[in-house]
């Protein structure tokens, strides 16, 4: 029994030591300016400070990876949420999404965040200073709201395609 659990043992550290030559992707994709929220969007002092310490790492191209990326399993558990969080809702590309697109973005980011379902719970057990306070979540609704009023607004208003 102990030789079993010895070898148990021996067969894990040997398993830990392969896959860290599986090492994650962590180059960024390039951003263009025009394409970034910012470009068509206003992104107050508030939100863009809620946005960057909250949002941004999984939904942006300016992921900042902690250490422990470079330790496998956690930095595929890590990529895996950075990917899929980036292929539904990237700030760094935002202009290149329809109107439509945008406008539905931006009440889903109220409304992930009145749920609590954003940030990624397992995302704020490390990173507590992104923790959202009911003032930030308030702040972010009140501008997806405002700026979801104008795409709104002008989808109305834009001449209808046939
Ligand atoms: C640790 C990574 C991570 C962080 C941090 C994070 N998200 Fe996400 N987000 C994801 C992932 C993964 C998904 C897709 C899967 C899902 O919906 O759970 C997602 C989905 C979303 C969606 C849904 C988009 C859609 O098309 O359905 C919205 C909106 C969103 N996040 C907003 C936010 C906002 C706002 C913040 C900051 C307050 C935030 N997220 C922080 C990983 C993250």
């Amino acid at each position: 029994m102990k030789k079993a659990l010895k070898i148990a043992a021996l067969a894990l550290a040997i398993i830990f030591v392969a896959i860290q030559f599986f090492q994650i992707d962590k180059t960024e994709e390039q951003t263009d300016a025009k394409e970034m929220l910012e470009a068509s969007v206003r992104v107050g002092p508030d939100v863009s400070m809620i946005l960057s310490k909250s949002c941004n790492d999984c939904h942006s191209n300016k992921t900042v990876y902690p250490w422990y990326a470079n330790v496998q399993p956690f930095g595929w558990f890590l990529k895996s949420h950075i990917d899929d969080g980036k292929r539904h809702l990237n700030f760094s590309v935002w202009n290149t999404y329809a109107d439509k697109k945008k406008s539905k973005k931006l009440e889903e980011i109220c409304e992930q965040v009145e749920s609590k379902e954003m940030p990624l719970p397992s995302y704020l057990w490390i990173h507590r200073d992104a923790v959202l306070s009911d003032s930030d979540r308030k702040t972010l609704c009140g501008w997806a709201n405002e700026q979801k009023g104008k795409i709104d607004a002008r989808m109305e208003n834009a001449p209808i395609v046939n």
